[in-house]
């Protein structure tokens, strides 16, 4: 069987990694092959590009061109290799994160992300992504708790409204591919919507 490209998306806080874990795990025990990865970084050289995205200020097109040379190191090495051997990859972020974060939150436009995206992986979609969805407010309260800022996870409330606007967009204009979660719901619930989901993206 082909293998599956999957994708976790939502603003800092939303709830990715606490689901991701578990996601993993899930599939393996039904015999499933599947290799858990992240952007930015996935790979050794786009996980050095990782250190300096997450904590070097820069310019928006110094950062959105670093985010699409991480991504095209870690489909090279890693992503397209894994699905061509019949593997799954399952990968928190991907370039959904670029238009939320980049486009929709740091103002790039749309235009040069779509071009870029066509350049780096005009062939290549995930086959299924969730996105976390929750309120910017909550999801800060959250983080708080369980972490130290990087440079993302320090920007105002304002920047994370504009970036969930942003992910909607995306989901509304692809709805085939998203499964919109309610990210206040408790984690057992997200749990069962993600379980029943995975007959879903076998079966396509
Ligand atoms: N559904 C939920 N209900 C309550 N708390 C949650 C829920 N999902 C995640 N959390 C908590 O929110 C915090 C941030 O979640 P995390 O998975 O790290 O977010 P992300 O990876 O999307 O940035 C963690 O402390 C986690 O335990
Ligand atoms: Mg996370």
């Amino acid at each position: 069987m082909r293998g599956r490209f999957v994708t976790f998306e939502g603003i800092d806080g939303a709830g990715k990694s606490t689901h991701l874990d578990w996601f993993v795990g899930t599939l393996r025990r039904r015999g499933l092959d599947v290799v858990q990865t992240r952007e930015p970084g996935g790979s050794p050289l786009a996980e050095s590009l990782r250190e300096l995205l997450l904590h070097r200020e820069m310019p928006i097109d110094t950062e959105l061109l670093l985010m699409f040379a991480a991504r095209r190191d870690h489909l090279d090495r890693l992503i397209r290799p894994t699905l061509a051997d019949g593997r799954w990859v399952v990968c928190d972020r991907f370039t959904d994160s670029t238009y939320a974060y980049q486009g929709a939150g740091r103002g790039a436009s749309s235009e040069r992300i779509e071009w870029l995206e066509a350049w780096i992986h005009g062939d290549l979609q995930p086959d299924r992504t969730y996105l976390f969805d929750l309120d910017p407010a909550l999801a800060a309260r959250r983080r708080s708790s369980a972490r130290a800022p990087d440079r993302f996870e320090a920007e105002e409330l304002a920047f994370f409204e504009r970036v969930r606007a942003g992910y909607r967009l995306r989901a509304q204009a692809d709805p085939e591919r998203f499964v919109v979660l309610d990210g206040e719901r408790p984690i057992p619930e997200i749990r069962v919507i993600l379980e029943q989901d995975i007959a879903t993206i076998w079966n396509t």
